[in-house]
């Protein structure tokens, strides 16, 4: 199985909020992001959630900023409008009541999802491409007879079933269409054998099954049949070549955030705190340069959750990746991170929309211990406002729109 991966870690660290006057606890958390040496991103957090009530009139940044609040009621805490509208800026842009209102109506609570899954499997694959053929055939019964597991690339599954037996893994594709070589075709595979080539046959003609191309060439006078030695042999190879580089590190994993060797591949993540329906939980995300296991650069998560005003949840989460990620070649979401031994919940949505369903799942980290947190894309549940949807459509790993990082009350 491959994993395609995110980077977040969360660790320890003081608010960045310095409230004044605060008669209660708060809790803080922590969660960080990615680093050079990091194969995969990563979360780590701090403290444990509790509910906050204190009486409050305004805020102080600890850079010195002052904010004003809308409203301090008995018993509750003061909601801070403005920052709810900064939220809806980030991830929206100029902000649409009817829709952001709809949000505020569905209470995002605590997890409903099932527990963390960190096994997954790997596969070693063969794929053999132009199976169908003399010499690629044979290459498929060679690899059967050492039991070693195979899929074949073809063009005609009719002719490729009858040949190699009903039950064979099969994709459909042609080399010269780069566009019909899809990541899905090369996932679990391990190695690829190329028979496919340019087809030649008797001037003559031959039967449908090629009799006399298999009794040997060298008897007919032979010639070029179908596409032509440039277009099969060397755009197709090039096509395939360029598939095979670009899906087939899958054993890797694929980087969506944060670093990995030399590669660094950013995401714009934001703040998502119950802000947005009147909570007063407030999150930031920041890179730490030096924060990582390796010491460099990593991602924090960190704030303070209250379950205030009706409130108790605090996130991060990207803004709409530029295109939708197409996962399909992979079988999960693998983070690297830190936390605080609370539990959180990842939310993927395939839907561009602000206010879209999610396919969940939660996770349990380890206080102060740096994890690799595999969660299958088989495990994912769709929630909507807090609610399983038991007639949503399976999660569809080819049109990832976004990522979101959880943490409750
Ligand atoms: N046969 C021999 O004795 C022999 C000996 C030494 C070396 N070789 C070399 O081995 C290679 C394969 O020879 P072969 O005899 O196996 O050839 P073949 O019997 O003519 O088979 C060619 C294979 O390539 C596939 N193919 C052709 N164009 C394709 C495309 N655009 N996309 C996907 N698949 C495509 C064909 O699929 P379809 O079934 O859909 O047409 C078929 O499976 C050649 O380079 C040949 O020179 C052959």
């Amino acid at each position: 199985m491959e994993l395609c991966s995110t980077t977040l870690s969360f660790s320890s660290s003081t608010p960045l909020l310095n409230f004044q006057n605060h008669k209660f606890p708060r809790r803080n958390f922590c969660h960080k992001i990615s680093n050079p040496a990091l194969p995969k991103p990563f979360l780590q957090n701090y403290g444990k959630p509790q509910t906050l009530i204190y009486e409050q009139k305004s805020t102080r940044l600890s850079t010195g900023a002052y904010r004003t609040i809308i409203s301090a009621k008995a018993g509750r805490q003061s909601w801070d409008f403005g920052r709810f509208i900064k939220t809806l800026y980030f991830f929206n842009g100029p902000p649409s009541p009817a829709k952001f209102f709809d949000f505020l109506v569905g209470k995002l609570s605590s997890s409903s999802t099932s527990e963390s899954v960190n096994s997954m499997g790997t596969s070693d694959i063969v794929l053999v491409a132009g199976a169908t053929g003399g010499v690629g055939r044979r290459v498929v019964d060679e690899l059967r007879k050492k039991g070693i597991p195979v899929r074949v690339l073809v063009r005609n599954e009719e002719k490729a079933r009858k040949m190699l037996g009903s039950d064979v893994d099969l994709v459909i594709g042609d080399i010269t269409k780069d566009s019909t070589l899809i990541p899905e075709y090369f996932k679990g595979v391990k190695k690829v054998i190329n028979a496919v080539s340019v087809i030649v046959g008797p001037k003559e003609g031959d039967t449908p099954d090629r009799a006399k191309y298999s009794q040997g060439i060298k008897f007919f006078e032979p010639e070029v049949k179908g596409d032509s030695p440039e277009k099969v042999e060397y755009i197709g190879m090039r096509n395939l070549i360029k598939a095979v580089k670009n899906n087939l590190g899958l054993g890797r994993g694929k980087l969506l955030f944060g670093f990995e060797g030399d590669s660094y591949r950013q995401l714009s993540w934001g703040a998502l705190d119950d802000v947005v329906m009147g909570g007063v939980s407030e999150s930031t995300f920041q890179i730490d340069p030096n924060g990582s296991e390796n010491g460099g650069p990593t991602g924090v998560f960190k704030g303070v959750l209250s379950s205030a005003n009706n409130g108790g949840f605090t996130s991060i989460r990207t803004k709409n990746f530029s295109e939708p990620e197409d996962l399909s070649a992979y079988d999960g979401l693998e983070f690297r991170l830190k936390g605080d031994g609370r539990r959180y919940k990842v939310v993927v949505r395939t839907s561009a929309d602000w206010d879209a369903l999610g396919y969940t799942i939660g996770f349990d980290t380890e206080k102060g211990k740096w994890q690799s947190i595999r969660l299958p894309f088989s495990s994912l549940r769709p929630i909507f406002r807090a609610k399983t949807v038991s007639d949503a459509p399976p999660f569809d790993p080819s049109n990832v729109a976004s990522l979101q990082a959880w943490l409750c009350c």
